[in-house]
């Protein structure tokens, strides 16, 4: 059966706390604990630990050649783990850790191809959130963690969420409310000399590049220009985030994009629901035909977006709508990541207008 337990992420006791001794012991010793991070609910086992490892592929349905993240509470804890560390992703680490920005680098030996898929590279991060960072710290040992959702499903930001797609298949869920970011981490691969954007997040491709200069950006995600090509980070090939329910996605100038996304609402057949921002939405006529609308958040708020996005594409499998049609947003900061996971559950299927 599995524990649920509800921690204060801001208890000043945490380390202390019977809950993360408990949750800690469970990794160790080779079980499953899902916990909360800044970004969204993780589902840990312990990185070190082979067998351990395999029981996260199982529980959540995941193909095993797409790799972990291993999660550090210290930053002695990195050199256990990796060769070297450039020195340009030192500079990122001294800025953003801990928080959300995920390193993959070259693997030392003992790092098992459980997690890494068999790659010679392993990603890490050091999360900022307190119930994570003391949870590792009392498992002492680095926590391999995908985002705790059945594989496919979009990424758990609140206990709820993980409660649904895994109660009954792991020890412990830690409900420590709503993640902060509610999109998962940025990852950059240092492994090769040029660093690479295999996944934009929350740390934005503007903020990183304004300290270490030009990322390339891996295929797949979300630039000016849809890409096919075959994505370097092996978790981006798969179907993703995706709610029951068909997305389409219209892209372009904003005031374009709500005509043509009038135009669909007034002539399909379907039943339509509709993502949108809340300037958008407010600006809709009342005589149109009766859909299911979702307020993403403002756009002037992009944060406030970030936490809804994945609780929204969840709700929309609780109603009867068969196609839900996305309004497209500007790439820049958060929007990068926020479109780069819109457009995965949406399959790629985007209108430009
Ligand atoms: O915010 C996050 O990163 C959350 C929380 C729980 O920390 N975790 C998360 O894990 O999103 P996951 O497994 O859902 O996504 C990890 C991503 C995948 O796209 C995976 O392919 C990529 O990181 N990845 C992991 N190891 C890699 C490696 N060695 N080389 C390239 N990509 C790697
Ligand atoms: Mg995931």
């Amino acid at each position: 059966k599995t524990i649920v337990l509800k921690l204060d992420p801001e208890d000043k006791d945490l380390s202390s706390h019977p809950g993360i001794i408990k949750g800690g012991k469970i990794l160790r010793e080779g079980g499953l604990v899902a916990f909360p991070t800044e970004t969204v609910y993780g589902l840990g086992a312990n990185g070190l630990d082979p067998k351990a490892v395999k029981k996260i592929y199982q529980a959540k349905g995941r193909p095993s050649d797409n790799p972990l993240i291993l999660h550090i509470a210290d930053l002695s804890d990195l050199e256990e783990l990796v060769t070297v560390v450039p020195k340009k992703a030192k500079v990122l680490i001294e800025k953003f850790w801990p928080g959300p920005l995920t390193l993959v680098l070259k693997k030392k030996n003992h790092v098992p191809d459980e997690v890494t898929g068999g790659l010679n590279t392993v990603a890490v991060r050091m999360p900022s959130h307190p119930i994570a960072r003391e949870l590792i710290a009392a498992a002492n040992v680095p926590v391999a963690a995908p985002s705790a959702n059945l594989s496919g499903r979009p990424s758990p930001t609140l206990a709820e969420h993980v409660i649904h797609d895994l109660n009954g298949r792991v020890e412990m869920i830690i409900d420590g409310g709503s993640c902060h970011t509610g999109i998962e981490s940025t990852v950059l691969d240092f492994s090769e000399d040029k660093p690479i954007l295999l996944r934009p997040g929350s740390i934005s491709l503007e903020a990183i590049e304004d300290l270490i200069g030009p990322l390339k950006l891996d295929a797949g995600i979300a630039t000016k220009e849809v890409q096919h090509k075959k994505p370097k980070s092996p978790g981006m090939k798969y179907r993703h985030y995706s709610p029951e329910a068909e997305l389409l996605i219209v892209e372009g100038e904003s005031e374009r994009v709500k005509e043509k996304l009038i135009e669909l609402i007034k002539n399909s057949q379907k039943k339509l629901g509709l993502l949108a921002t809340r300037e958008l939405v407010e600006s809709l006529d009342t005589d149109l035909p009766p859909i299911t609308v979702k307020v993403l958040g403002s756009r002037e708020k992009l944060e406030e977006i970030g936490i809804n996005l994945f609780k929204l594409l969840r709700e929309f499998d609780e109603t009867e709508v068969d196609l839900i049609l996305v309004e497209g947003l500007p790439l820049h900061g958060l929007g990068l990541a926020v479109m780069n996971r819109l457009r995965k559950a949406a399959g790629y299927q985007i209108i430009r207008v």
